[in-house]
């Protein structure tokens, strides 16, 4: 019998050679060019390239040879969608859907686009957005930075017929600033309707921390006027527009006490949520290596990376209790390697997501982490992904 490493590597079609170079180009080339420019431009200046380096000829296949891992125990199916794998990128990355089909190249199995708000509106004055390297990690106060649903929506459907049908599309939806709390019902089923005939599954985000008060809809009343407000609208939809219900989510903050997310869980599961993701960007400035005179200088913003790991997983954890397996956990927060993503799968999320560790990892992470899933699978004898779902209890 080979070593399950050389055995995952011909799963993927892959020799360890062509895994490193990429990842080391990145390292030392790449990235360093790029964190010479401010964050925000060096996003934009970044994504401009890899759109028109896949644009060329032969390119695009080429990198979905590379970066793409198929292999049957990764096909994750969760609330009526397949997943070719459980990798999926974090909301935030792709704001507008304009790169969710070039991103697919890279091997994700589900994109995750937005935040959408209603209305269009700009953000948070720049800067708003500043690396940490020295923890690995981001502290982003964007402010939900939105083209608006209509406009989305007419990006959407240009790129339609370009859309990667094994890739699932995740629509995140938000609340515009300037729409009063007591108005986020109508102002979510707004966005819900104007993307719906393009989403695989909505995730109505209620955890930002930089739009004012918006996690103040986490408060049970809230969630419950708003998951309401969307159920009844995807039954109309999907009448309307003779398509299934979609699948809708909720997406939540890693700074909500126990008792919080009993409650969160309980909404979860009396009002037939599809799935919960765990987390968003966290407000705590705990154990960081950078110093508090940055730290300080950087001021208020969502922290995401490393720093997070634990505290994400922490949460994935009690929220697997708390639902008892009726719905299924998307986990996201410092995922930055296949560690970290087999722990958080073993904590109780049936998926995963990453951000911040794919502007540090670059382009080979996504690879990386379901080799490394693969290579779990196969050390534990397990078939497919589930069985290990939920498998080990972090703080138990
Ligand atoms: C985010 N995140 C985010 N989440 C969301 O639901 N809507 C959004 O618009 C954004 N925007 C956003 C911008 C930036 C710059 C970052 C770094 C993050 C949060 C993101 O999806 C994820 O939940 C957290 O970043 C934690 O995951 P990582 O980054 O530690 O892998």
């Amino acid at each position: 019998m080979e070593p399950t490493e050389n055995r995952v590597a011909k799963v993927s079609g892959l020799t360890g050679r062509q895994e490193t170079t990429p990842n080391l180009s990145w390292n030392k080339l790449i990235r360093p060019l790029f964190f010479q420019l401010s964050a925000e431009t060096a996003h934009y200046t970044a994504m401009n390239a890899y759109t028109s380096l896949v644009a060329l000829p032969l390119v695009a296949s080429q990198m979905r040879r590379r970066y793409i891992v198929k292999d049957p125990r990764l096909v994750t199916n969760c609330f009526g969608l397949q997943f070719p794998n459980p990798v999926g990128l974090a909301a935030g990355f792709d704001k507008a859907g304009q790169w969710h089909t070039e991103l697919a190249h890279l091997g994700f199995g589900c994109i995750e686009i937005g935040t959408v708000t209603g209305q269009a509106q700009p953000g948070n004055p720049k800067p708003r957005l500043f690396r940490l390297p020295a923890d690995k990690a981001i502290i982003n106060r964007m402010g939900f930075n939105s083209d608006g649903c209509e406009f989305v929506a007419s990006q959407l459907e240009k790129k339609h017929a370009a859309k990667d049908s094994s890739c699932v599309l995740g629509i995140n939806i938000g609340k515009s600033k300037v729409v009063p709390l007591e108005e986020a019902p109508a102002e979510y089923k707004k966005s819900f309707e104007q993307l719906f005939p393009f989403a695989d599954y909505f995730t109505i985000n209620v955890s930002s921390p930089n739009t004012p008060n918006l996690r103040e809809l986490q408060n049970r009343d809230h969630l419950v006027d708003i998951i309401t407000t969307i159920q009844q609208s995807n039954e109309d939809m999907a009448i309307n527009t003779n398509q299934k219900p979609k699948p809708v989510l909720l997406k939540i903050a890693p700074d909500l006490t126990d008792q919080q997310l009993a409650e969160i869980a309980e909404v979860a599961i009396e009002y037939s949520l599809s799935g919960v993701i765990a987390t968003n960007t966290t407000i705590s400035r705990e154990g960081l290596q950078t110093s508090h005179d940055k730290v300080e200088e950087i001021g208020a913003g969502g922290l995401s990376g490393k720093p997070l790991t634990l505290r994400s997983r922490e949460v994935v954890a009690n929220l697997y209790r708390n639902l008892r397996g009726k719905i299924p956990i998307v986990g996201v927060g410092g995922i930055s390697n296949g560690p970290d993503a087999w722990n958080m799968i073993c904590a109780g999320a049936s998926l995963v997501q990453l951000y911040t560790g794919f502007i540090y990892g670059g382009p080979s992470i996504v690879h990386e982490i379901n080799r490394h899933i693969l290579s779990e699978l196969g050390k534990h004898g397990f078939e497919n992904l589930s069985q290990a779902v939920g498998t080990v209890h972090p703080g138990q």
